[in-house]
């Protein structure tokens, strides 16, 4: 039986995070009598043995609170920047583990953060990971909670340009987190009705796109709103993407694998940004004035809609059951309205993409939204 187990947050944060805190906290501690311990600012707080006790008290009134109250941070166990130097710190955390005679340390995070809980798991520690991102690109499970928030703010967005670009008779260009996938462009593009999607999945043809907008001007609409993935990438940055990867992946020096690695890196960084620049194309290429809206971390920021409450709510009280029953080394995803343990090397690795032929792909077709390929 489980006495103490910990708990952190990693990575950006998302709305729904204090709800699945609390979830986890009263479930663990009213039903199973499990003492919590929150880490603050991810990996480093347990590294740093920096903690909260996540006592009544402290879940009391946080349900409905965005971000975290325990804090966030992007870094690694095996690669924390200390000092001016990167250090692997897997065994202070272990250590700490130990130390507060954990029987599990619960992870909340995103793709990054199975990983890095994985690895750990991989030590000999009892470890279970919930799926949170605004992104929805953790692999197998239904959905990542922060996502139905996201989408909701990155929807009201659209709903909002549309007046103006109406009055004015513009091409406004909206960008919309999700990193390197597609559902949260795809998902607020339709549901705020935008003329134009990119996303990272289906890449573009800017004359496609703006053949798209001066078709719409000539039947009697002169304005468009372009809802693009901040990962969107151009038929030809693509190819370019893709031909780095083979290189890296033929390259069998380690050294030569490191520098085509940092070079690859360095070349998506350059596609980064390129909003402004794909804004200002389909000005010259149409005619019409355009205007860039980069909505942002508005779209991480505040309180989570109820679907995400509901939705952390209960992969963080499965999650104290499953500590109960002693599964570990899971992730607790989400599977219609249940949820189900996932060994975590199943969802290490892999990022859930938009596949080309989801029915949300068909549906934006079928009502006439260009999605920048025909
Ligand atoms: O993963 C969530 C996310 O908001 C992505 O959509 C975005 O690319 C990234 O985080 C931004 O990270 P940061 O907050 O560290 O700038």
């Amino acid at each position: 039986m489980a006495k103490y187990v910990g708990v952190l947050t990693a990575g950006g944060d998302s709305p729904g995070l204090n709800a699945a805190i609390r979830g986890i906290g009263k479930a663990a501690n009213g039903i199973y009598g499990i003492q919590i311990i929150g880490f603050k600012d991810g990996f480093r707080g347990v590294m740093e043995n920096r903690i909260l006790m996540l006592d009544r008290q402290s879940l009391s009134g946080i349900l409905t609170r965005g971000g975290t109250i325990l804090g966030t941070s992007r870094d690694k166990p095996h690669k924390m920047p200390i000092g001016g130097k990167i250090l692997d710190m897997t065994d202070a955390i272990i250590e700490n583990y130990e130390k507060h005679k954990l029987d599990c340390l619960v992870c909340i995070g995103g793709g990054g953060t199975q990983k890095n809980a994985w690895k750990l798991a991989q030590k000999g520690l009892n470890i279970i990971t919930l799926p949170k991102t605004i992104d929805n690109d953790v692999a197998k499970t239904d959905v990542t909670f922060g996502f139905d928030t996201a989408l909701g703010v990155a929807t009201d967005a659209i709903d909002r340009l549309h007046s103006t670009a109406h009055s004015h008779h513009r091409i406004i260009v909206v960008e919309i987190m999700g990193h390197r996938s597609g559902w949260l462009a795809l998902g607020a593009g339709i549901a705020g009705g935008a003329d134009v999607i990119l996303i990272p999945e289906i890449p573009y043809d800017i004359n496609i796109v703006a053949e798209s907008i001066l078709r719409r001007s000539q039947l009697g609409s002169p304005f468009s709103i372009v809802a693009v993935a901040e990962g969107a990438l151009s038929k030809e940055e693509s190819k370019e993407l893709k031909s780095s990867e083979k290189k890296i992946d033929k390259a069998v020096d380690a050294n030569e694998k490191v520098k085509l690695k940092a070079e690859h890196k360095a070349l998506i960084a350059l596609k980064e940004g390129s909003t402004l620049r794909l804004a200002n194309m389909l000005e010259q290429l149409t005619g019409l004035e355009s205007r860039v809206t980069i909505l942002g971390h508005l779209q991480r920021g505040g309180i989570p809609s109820a679907a995400d409450r509901l939705l952390a709510t209960k992969l963080g009280t499965a999650c104290a059951e499953y500590i109960d029953k002693g599964i570990y080394g899971v992730m607790v995803a989400s599977r219609g309205e249940s949820t189900e343990p996932v060994p975590l090397e199943k969802v290490v690795g892999i990022k859930k993409l938009v596949p080309i032929d989801h029915d949300w792909v068909k549906s934006a077709r079928a009502v006439g939204t260009c999605m920048g390929d025909q």
